[in-house]
Protein backbone atom coordinates (compact mmCIF):
# COMPACT_ATOMS: atom_id res chain seq x y z
CA UNK A 1 0.00 0.00 0.00
CA UNK A 2 2.89 2.75 0.55
CA UNK A 3 4.81 1.39 -2.22
CA UNK A 4 0.93 2.79 -4.34
CA UNK A 5 1.10 5.83 -2.71
CA UNK A 6 4.78 6.24 -3.18
CA UNK A 7 4.86 5.32 -6.63
CA UNK A 8 1.83 7.88 -6.94
CA UNK A 9 4.02 11.06 -5.33
CA UNK A 10 6.94 10.45 -7.05
CA UNK A 11 5.07 9.94 -10.66
CA UNK A 12 3.33 13.53 -10.52
CA UNK A 13 6.63 15.22 -9.06
CA UNK A 14 5.96 19.27 -9.05
CA UNK A 15 2.20 18.40 -9.36
CA UNK A 16 -0.23 18.14 -6.62
CA UNK A 17 -1.15 14.60 -5.34
CA UNK A 18 -4.46 14.65 -4.02
CA UNK A 19 -4.37 11.46 -0.75
CA UNK A 20 -7.58 10.57 0.93
CA UNK A 21 -6.41 8.86 4.30
CA UNK A 22 -7.37 6.27 7.03
CA UNK A 23 -6.75 5.94 10.41
CA UNK A 24 -7.36 2.52 12.57
CA UNK A 25 -4.79 -0.16 13.33
CA UNK A 26 -5.26 -1.75 9.51
CA UNK A 27 -3.18 1.42 7.92
CA UNK A 28 -0.50 1.62 11.11
CA UNK A 29 2.07 -0.50 9.08
CA UNK A 30 1.69 1.62 5.78
CA UNK A 31 2.01 4.76 7.26
CA UNK A 32 5.48 3.44 9.01
CA UNK A 33 6.58 2.58 6.02
CA UNK A 34 5.96 5.70 4.19
CA UNK A 35 8.00 7.62 7.12
CA UNK A 36 11.13 5.17 6.78
CA UNK A 37 10.86 6.28 2.89
CA UNK A 38 10.86 10.13 3.36
CA UNK A 39 13.63 9.22 6.23
CA UNK A 40 15.57 7.31 3.36
CA UNK A 41 14.85 10.21 1.05
CA UNK A 42 12.84 8.13 -1.42
CA UNK A 43 9.73 10.33 -1.27
CA UNK A 44 8.54 13.79 -0.46
CA UNK A 45 5.08 14.90 0.82
CA UNK A 46 5.64 18.29 0.05
CA UNK A 47 2.87 18.17 -3.05
CA UNK A 48 0.79 16.29 -1.15
CA UNK A 49 -2.57 17.56 -0.12
CA UNK A 50 -4.80 15.08 2.22
CA UNK A 51 -7.99 14.21 3.26
CA UNK A 52 -8.90 12.07 6.28
CA UNK A 53 -11.95 10.00 5.91
CA UNK A 54 -13.45 10.88 9.12
CA UNK A 55 -13.38 12.17 12.93
CA UNK A 56 -14.75 11.63 16.12
CA UNK A 57 -17.89 14.54 17.32
CA UNK A 58 -17.18 16.47 20.21
CA UNK A 59 -13.50 15.44 20.37
CA UNK A 60 -10.83 17.93 21.26
CA UNK A 61 -7.94 17.46 18.16
CA UNK A 62 -5.54 16.84 21.27
CA UNK A 63 -7.41 13.79 22.56
CA UNK A 64 -5.11 10.71 22.33
CA UNK A 65 -8.15 8.95 20.45
CA UNK A 66 -8.39 11.96 18.38
CA UNK A 67 -7.68 10.79 14.22
CA UNK A 68 -5.81 14.11 14.40
CA UNK A 69 -3.55 12.77 17.38
CA UNK A 70 -3.50 9.36 15.04
CA UNK A 71 -2.60 11.28 12.11
CA UNK A 72 -0.01 13.39 13.90
CA UNK A 73 1.48 10.52 15.69
CA UNK A 74 1.95 7.69 13.14
CA UNK A 75 2.74 10.12 10.10
CA UNK A 76 2.01 14.07 9.73
CA UNK A 77 4.79 14.78 12.83
CA UNK A 78 7.56 12.97 10.43
CA UNK A 79 7.40 13.57 7.25
CA UNK A 80 7.64 17.30 5.45
CA UNK A 81 3.62 17.12 4.57
CA UNK A 82 2.66 21.31 4.42
CA UNK A 83 -0.12 21.42 7.66
CA UNK A 84 -2.43 23.88 5.49
CA UNK A 85 -2.72 20.84 2.85
CA UNK A 86 -3.79 18.57 5.55
CA UNK A 87 -7.57 18.50 6.07
CA UNK A 88 -9.40 16.00 8.77
CA UNK A 89 -13.30 16.43 9.10
CA UNK A 90 -12.72 18.34 12.86
CA UNK A 91 -15.40 20.04 13.56
CA UNK A 92 -15.60 22.67 16.61
CA UNK A 93 -17.53 21.21 19.80
CA UNK A 94 -21.26 22.08 20.76
CA UNK A 95 -21.80 23.26 16.85
CA UNK A 96 -25.07 23.62 16.04
CA UNK A 97 -26.65 21.22 14.00
CA UNK A 98 -26.80 23.84 10.47
CA UNK A 99 -22.71 24.61 11.59
CA UNK A 100 -22.12 20.93 11.06
CA UNK A 101 -23.88 20.83 8.08
CA UNK A 102 -22.28 24.16 6.44
CA UNK A 103 -18.52 22.39 7.71
CA UNK A 104 -19.62 19.08 5.68
CA UNK A 105 -20.09 20.96 2.69
CA UNK A 106 -17.46 23.10 2.97
CA UNK A 107 -15.23 19.87 3.18
CA UNK A 108 -16.87 18.51 0.25
CA UNK A 109 -16.02 21.41 -1.40
CA UNK A 110 -12.39 21.51 -1.04
CA UNK A 111 -12.15 18.31 -1.71
CA UNK A 112 -13.57 19.35 -5.40
CA UNK A 113 -11.31 22.77 -5.26
CA UNK A 114 -8.44 20.11 -5.46
CA UNK A 115 -9.54 17.94 -8.47
CA UNK A 116 -10.64 15.37 -6.03
CA UNK A 117 -9.17 12.60 -4.23
CA UNK A 118 -6.43 10.69 -6.79
CA UNK A 119 -5.70 7.69 -4.00
CA UNK A 120 -8.16 7.27 -1.62
CA UNK A 121 -6.76 4.30 1.49
CA UNK A 122 -9.92 2.42 3.13
CA UNK A 123 -10.05 0.22 6.15
CA UNK A 124 -13.29 -1.72 6.83
CA UNK A 125 -14.66 -1.96 9.82
CA UNK A 126 -15.21 -5.76 11.11
CA UNK A 127 -19.50 -4.37 10.28
CA UNK A 128 -18.44 -3.54 7.05
CA UNK A 129 -18.19 -0.13 7.19
CA UNK A 130 -15.97 2.26 5.41
CA UNK A 131 -14.94 5.54 6.60
CA UNK A 132 -17.58 5.90 8.78
CA UNK A 133 -20.50 5.17 6.96
CA UNK A 134 -21.83 2.24 9.20
CA UNK A 135 -24.53 -0.21 7.68
CA UNK A 136 -27.59 1.41 6.35
CA UNK A 137 -25.91 4.82 4.73
CA UNK A 138 -27.34 5.10 1.34
CA UNK A 139 -24.36 5.09 -1.50
CA UNK A 140 -25.39 8.88 -2.43
CA UNK A 141 -24.40 10.06 1.10
CA UNK A 142 -21.95 13.10 1.10
CA UNK A 143 -19.87 13.92 4.09
CA UNK A 144 -21.94 13.84 7.00
CA UNK A 145 -22.53 13.08 11.13
CA UNK A 146 -23.47 9.80 11.80
CA UNK A 147 -24.58 8.17 15.26
CA UNK A 148 -21.69 5.02 15.72
CA UNK A 149 -23.28 1.56 16.10
CA UNK A 150 -22.32 -0.02 19.90
CA UNK A 151 -20.36 -2.78 17.93
CA UNK A 152 -18.15 -0.06 16.41
CA UNK A 153 -17.61 2.11 19.92
CA UNK A 154 -17.08 -1.46 20.72
CA UNK A 155 -14.24 -2.31 18.29
CA UNK A 156 -12.74 1.08 18.46
CA UNK A 157 -12.47 0.79 22.62
CA UNK A 158 -13.79 4.41 23.19
CA UNK A 159 -15.58 3.53 26.73
CA UNK A 160 -12.78 1.75 28.22
CA UNK A 161 -10.05 4.62 27.06
CA UNK A 162 -12.65 6.58 29.18
CA UNK A 163 -14.12 8.73 25.80
CA UNK A 164 -17.84 9.04 25.83
CA UNK A 165 -18.09 10.42 22.16
CA UNK A 166 -21.12 8.30 19.97
CA UNK A 167 -20.70 10.30 17.05
CA UNK A 168 -18.68 11.07 14.00
CA UNK A 169 -18.31 13.30 10.72
CA UNK A 170 -17.57 10.85 7.90
CA UNK A 171 -17.19 11.46 4.26
CA UNK A 172 -20.13 10.03 2.22
CA UNK A 173 -20.00 6.93 0.35
CA UNK A 174 -20.42 8.70 -3.09
CA UNK A 175 -17.49 10.83 -1.99
CA UNK A 176 -15.78 7.35 -1.61
CA UNK A 177 -16.24 6.56 -4.95
CA UNK A 178 -15.60 9.50 -6.76
CA UNK A 179 -11.77 8.79 -5.78
CA UNK A 180 -9.56 7.99 -8.83
CA UNK A 181 -8.28 4.97 -7.41
CA UNK A 182 -9.17 3.06 -4.22
CA UNK A 183 -6.44 0.67 -1.86
CA UNK A 184 -8.91 -0.88 0.66
CA UNK A 185 -6.56 -2.67 3.25
CA UNK A 186 -7.70 -5.54 5.29
CA UNK A 187 -5.78 -7.08 8.11
CA UNK A 188 -5.91 -9.57 10.74
CA UNK A 189 -8.70 -12.88 12.04
CA UNK A 190 -11.24 -10.11 13.11
CA UNK A 191 -11.69 -8.95 9.21
CA UNK A 192 -12.08 -12.65 8.13
CA UNK A 193 -16.29 -13.21 8.68
CA UNK A 194 -16.51 -9.47 6.41
CA UNK A 195 -13.99 -9.98 3.86
CA UNK A 196 -15.49 -13.26 3.32
CA UNK A 197 -18.79 -11.75 3.14
CA UNK A 198 -17.08 -8.74 1.14
CA UNK A 199 -16.11 -11.30 -1.69
CA UNK A 200 -19.64 -13.73 -2.11
CA UNK A 201 -22.27 -11.20 -1.17
CA UNK A 202 -23.82 -9.07 -4.07
CA UNK A 203 -23.80 -5.00 -3.54
CA UNK A 204 -26.11 -3.94 -0.62
CA UNK A 205 -26.06 -1.09 1.55
CA UNK A 206 -26.10 -3.60 4.62
CA UNK A 207 -22.35 -4.04 3.71
CA UNK A 208 -21.39 -0.43 2.52
CA UNK A 209 -18.07 -1.89 1.77
CA UNK A 210 -20.16 -3.78 -0.95
CA UNK A 211 -19.99 -0.81 -3.27
CA UNK A 212 -16.61 -0.94 -3.90
CA UNK A 213 -17.33 -3.70 -6.38
CA UNK A 214 -18.70 -1.34 -8.74
CA UNK A 215 -15.52 1.09 -8.80
CA UNK A 216 -13.52 0.61 -12.06
CA UNK A 217 -10.01 1.04 -9.78
CA UNK A 218 -9.67 -0.26 -6.91
CA UNK A 219 -6.97 -2.70 -5.33
CA UNK A 220 -7.61 -4.61 -2.50
CA UNK A 221 -4.51 -5.47 0.17
CA UNK A 222 -5.34 -8.34 1.98
CA UNK A 223 -3.15 -10.68 4.41
CA UNK A 224 -3.32 -13.97 5.41
CA UNK A 225 -5.38 -13.55 8.97
CA UNK A 226 -8.14 -11.92 7.08
CA UNK A 227 -8.28 -13.94 4.26
CA UNK A 228 -8.88 -17.08 6.71
CA UNK A 229 -5.76 -18.70 5.47
CA UNK A 230 -3.08 -20.49 7.65
C1 LIG B 1 -12.69 2.84 12.18
C2 LIG B 1 -12.54 3.89 11.06
C3 LIG B 1 -12.45 3.25 9.72
C4 LIG B 1 -11.52 2.07 9.82
C5 LIG B 1 -12.17 0.99 10.64
C6 LIG B 1 -11.31 -0.23 10.87
O1 LIG B 1 -13.90 2.93 12.83
N1 LIG B 1 -13.56 4.88 11.02
O2 LIG B 1 -12.01 4.21 8.78
O3 LIG B 1 -11.26 1.56 8.56
O4 LIG B 1 -12.64 1.49 11.84
O5 LIG B 1 -10.35 -0.01 11.85
P1 LIG B 1 -9.17 -1.01 12.14
O6 LIG B 1 -8.21 -0.87 11.03
O7 LIG B 1 -8.60 -0.54 13.46
O8 LIG B 1 -9.75 -2.36 12.23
Amino acid sequence: AANQIIELVNKQKGKKVVLGLATGNTPIGMYQELVKNYRDEKVSFLDVVSFNLDEYYPIDASHSLSFTSFMKHYFFDHVDIQMENVFIPLVERDSTEKEIQAFCQAYEKKIKTYGGIDLQILGIGSNGHIGFNEPGTPFYSRTHLVKLTDETIQANGLRENGLEVNQAITVGIETIMESKKILLLASGQDKTKIMKQFFERNVTVNLPASILKKHSNVTIVIDKGALGAQ
